[in-house]
């Protein structure tokens, strides 16, 4: 039997142990042919296939990236070309499909589900913010680079007694920023779910001051936004799923902070350095996981699902349980987290 593979959406560390779990546990356990779709659903309409065997993915575990490439293709719009992916599923003999992506990557999957394709979701996203699992892989190596950069910061910006902002990524959730700047003991938290209040922001900087502390140090998700405005933009361009691109409130609130207290501030944008790279150990045992119950589910015949993890305990949801929707933080973890402000 042959079974397609594909990465698509953003990369996320982790995306080829998953594709190394895959191919190990098909060609060994099951004798599948695991065929590598190029560049996420853009491979499956140009019919653009790889073959991976043991030799292909040995050694790949640690890299970051995806071998297979990844894209924002959507196969859907602008126009909807569904009918040719199922003619190209169907020439090339692919009993199945493995897709890891996020939400847009597995919504694709799960209108592909209905018209017949026999998919599996492997959930991916640094963001953390996919329904029906506590975690995506990638999530924690994000996590654990943010950290890192924030301890760094932390150095710097108490030599020279500044406000230093850390912008980092999640554009609808908070979730990087929120554990990274537990871990990284940063002064203010600000994330998508709850519109910050810059005032506020400068009590918080003005009280360390009050006591001593003249350095801070914030960290704040690239999708917040300030309470009597609207998110800060890099671009207005829509991608093909009609998401924009967001960037730049890191340097809104700098400006702000120096402008009502006369206070130094810095601004570092950690950017696509927290998606780059090597996974974390946590990111690289999740990912192989994750292929494993992927290829296993392939094996059952259950279609139409993601993998995920509850507990410590790996499950399959099904995929209509998990798009259109959208996991945010909690609001009680960030209470837990607020205690540490100022
Ligand atoms: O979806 C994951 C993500 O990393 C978001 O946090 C971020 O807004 C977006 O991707 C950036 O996408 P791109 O790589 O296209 O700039």
């Amino acid at each position: 039997m042959k079974v397609g593979i594909l990465s698509g959406g953003g990369d996320a560390p982790g995306i080829n142990a998953v594709i190394r779990a895959v191919v190990k546990k098909g060609v060994q356990t099951y004798d599948y042919e695991i065929v590598g779709i190029k560049n996420g659903w853009r491979g499956l309409l140009e019919a653009d296939f790889i073959v991976l065997d043991l030799d292909e993915t040995s050694g790949i575990l640690p890299r970051g990236g995806s071998i297979l490439g990844t894209s924002r293709t959507n196969p859907f719009k602008p126009k909807n070309k569904a009918q040719q992916i199922m003619r190209n599923v169907e020439d090339s003999d692919l009993s199945a499909v493995v897709a890891i992506g996020g939400e847009d990557t597995l919504g694709v999957a799960f209108k592909l589900s209905k018209l017949g394709l026999p998919v599996v979701g492997v959930p991916k996203t640094i963001d953390n913010d996919l329904c029906g699992t506590d975690y995506t892989f990638g999530f924690n190596t994000a996590v654990s680079i943010a950290t890192e950069t924030l301890d760094r910061l932390h150095t710097t910006a108490e030599s020279h007694q500044r406000v230093i902002i850390l912008e980092v990524m999640g554009r609808y959730t908070g979730w990087i920023a929120l554990e990274a700047g537990l871990a990284g003991g940063a002064d203010a938290i600000l994330i998508p779910e709850k519109p910050f209040d810059i005032d506020e922001i400068c009590n918080v900087v003005k009280h360390r001051q009050s006591r001593g502390k003249d350095f801070s140090v914030v960290v704040v998700a690239e999708g917040a936004k300030p309470k009597e405005g609207k998110e800060i933009l890099y671009s207005k361009g829509r991608d093909a799923f009609g998401h924009v691109r967001f960037g730049g409130v890191g340097y809104y609130i700098g400006r702000e902070i120096e402008r009502r207290i006369n206070t130094e501030t810095r601004v570092a944008v950690l950017g696509h350095l927290q998606r780059g790279g090597s996974p974390t150990a946590f990111d690289r045992i999740l990912a192989t996981r994750y292929g494993i119950a992927a290829i296993d589910l392939v094996h059952q015949g259950e279609y139409g699902c993601m993998v995920g993890i509850q507990g410590n305990k790996i499950v399959s949801i099904p995929l209509k349980d998990v798009v259109g929707k959208r996991k945010t933080v909690d609001l009680e973890f960030y209470e837990l987290a607020s205690i540490f402000f100022g």
